[in-house]
């Protein structure tokens, strides 16, 4: 039978033959639900059905294709290996820390792009050699995009964990040894569309691991949302085409998707970063002596304040704005934020939350949070719409952000966050800033607004310092 939903003529070996009406009806349903999910996934409200509709759709589409298969190859295996994806996937996503939630798509990203980068070598060494040329192109375009997925994201969750520096990682020529190897992955990938052979394979493997951890070792720390965006686009791009190897459509249809939205999200995101893309991924090589502002502000005066001064600070205040960042998350202190703007809002003063489209570690991180504590989403202001407000207010408060409000993105070129978009706290009257120590945010650089004369440092964690400083407010 030809089927209307998958290339027919094109499987090469897999579970793929004669698809019935039926499985091809399911596939479309699943295919309209891929759709509808991420329709919901772009809105907060809209955000937990989306993601329900896409598991249950990714649900069907497995299910419907044991039954619409029934002599498929291999089915021990295939149950073996489900049974331990399984085990070992559901408590992790279960157990994991919201601030780890980073880390842990980085690396089911990374999974995703090698496992679509492994069906295509099964399917090569399956029936490599007398695969028609548009296969091979699909093959080898898996291989590559698929290998690069792979180790740029588990170095990205290397970064993301940090168990190694989030700074660029410098080698002497890097930037043409990248060039040098992205080539000759193309001339290998090219050489085996003409002359299939398994020890091209082999080499092309190699390259495009290589070529993964090339790219992403200069993105420095303040970059990571922009390429964990991209290595997802490269995944969806990557099952997209092992589907067409497959002749599974359901896997073009939802990796096009994925790379799709992954895409936009990088243009986004880069618009956010406010740099080209190239800048992100090779902008460290121009910028090699950006450490000269790191480190060793310890030994700088900075002026330092009790819970009680800053209750003082807030209470007599007429318009506040409040920063979260990536240690509001640590300290999971967002109820007491909560609770310490509901009692200044019940004092009168005007406070609105400052949102950086990269605060916290993924996109989104500070609203899901906030809606977490049930923070009014009217609240929530984003950079371009808060910016000007700040030279109308009277305290900031910063809760763990640091690099979304560094001013070196503004004054210092060799800073590796040169030219983003940051909120512009300094303009306002005062500013409190909240966090353990002087140590840097992601980036790894230093911030030199917490030294400014206007600044008041409250040291600790975030939770302890809100909780004492709502029980100084209650008392006013
Ligand atoms: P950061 O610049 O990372 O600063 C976070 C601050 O929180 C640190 O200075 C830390 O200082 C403080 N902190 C940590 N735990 C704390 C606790 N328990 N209580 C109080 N303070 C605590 O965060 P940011 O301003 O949100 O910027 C985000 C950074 O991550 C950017 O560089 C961004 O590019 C990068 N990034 C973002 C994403 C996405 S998509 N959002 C993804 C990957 C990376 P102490 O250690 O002194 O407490």
């Amino acid at each position: 039978m030809t089927s209307i939903f998958s290339p027919g003529g094109i499987a090469a070996g897999g579970v793929v033959g004669d698809v019935p009406v039926w499985a091809q009806l399911v596939d479309l349903f699943v295919a309209i639900c891929f759709v509808l999910a991420l329709k919901g996934l772009s809105g907060p409200k809209t955000a937990r059905n989306g993601n329900m509709l896409g598991a249950a759709g990714a649900l069907i589409a497995v299910v419907t294709l044991f039954f619409a298969h029934p002599g498929m190859k291999n089915l021990p295996l295939i149950l073996g290996a489900m049974a331990i994806g399984i085990v070992v996937g559901y408590p992790a996503a279960r157990r994991v820390q919201m601030t780890a939630m980073p880390q842990l798509v980085a690396l089911f990203n990374g999974v995703g792009g090698g496992a679509a980068a492994l069906v295509s070598v099964i399917e090569f060494l399956d029936a490599g050699m007398t695969e028609s040329k548009g296969v091979l192109a699909a093959t080898v375009f898996t291989v590559i995009v698929g290998s690069v997925s792979f180790t740029g994201s588990i170095l990205t969750f290397l970064k993301l964990q940090e168990a190694i520096t989030t700074r660029p990682i410098l080698i002497p020529g890097g930037q043409y040894l990248t060039s040098l190897v992205g080539a000759a992955a193309l001339v290998f990938a090219v050489w085996l569309v003409v002359t299939p052979a398994i020890w091209i394979l082999v080499v092309l493997l190699v390259l495009s691991a290589l070529l993964g951890l090339l790219l992403v070792m200069p993105v420095g720390g303040a970059d990571v949302p922009i390429i964990i965006s991209l290595l997802n686009a490269f995944t969806g791009l990557s099952v997209a085409a092992s589907g067409y190897v497959l002749g599974n459509v359901l896997l073009i249809v939802a990796g096009t998707l994925v790379g799709a939205s992954g895409t936009l999200l990088t243009k986004e995101m880069a618009k956010a970063m406010g740099r080209p893309l190239t800048n992100t991924m090779f902008g460290a090589f121009k910028a090699q002596t950006a450490s000269a502002g790191t480190g060793g502000g310890e030994d700088r005066p900075v002026k330092s304040a009790g819970p009680e001064d800053v209750a003082i600070m807030l209470g007599y205040a007429n318009k506040v704005i409040i920063v979260p960042g990536y240690g509001l998350a640590v300290a999971q202190a967002q109820h007491q934020i909560r609770e310490l703007v509901d009692l200044l809002n019940e004092r009168g003063i005007e406070v609105d939350y400052a949102i950086h489209p990269v605060a916290g570690r993924m996109p989104g991180h500070m609203n899901v949070l906030l809606a977490e504590a049930n923070v009014p989403y009217e609240q929530l202001k984003e950079m371009d719409e808060i910016n000007p407000e700040f030279s109308s207010t009277d305290v900031v408060m910063v809760v763990g952000a640091n690099d979304v409000v560094n001013p070196a993105a503004k004054s210092d070129p060799s800073a590796p966050i040169y030219g983003m978009p940051i909120l512009d706290v300094a303009d306002a009257e005062q500013v409190v800033f909240l966090k353990r120590s002087m140590r840097p945010g992601f980036a790894g650089i230093e911030n030199e607004i917490l030294f400014d004369p206007k600044t008041t440092m409250l040291f600790g964690d975030a939770k302890e310092s809100l909780t004492k400083v709502v029980t100084a407010v209650k008392a006013m």
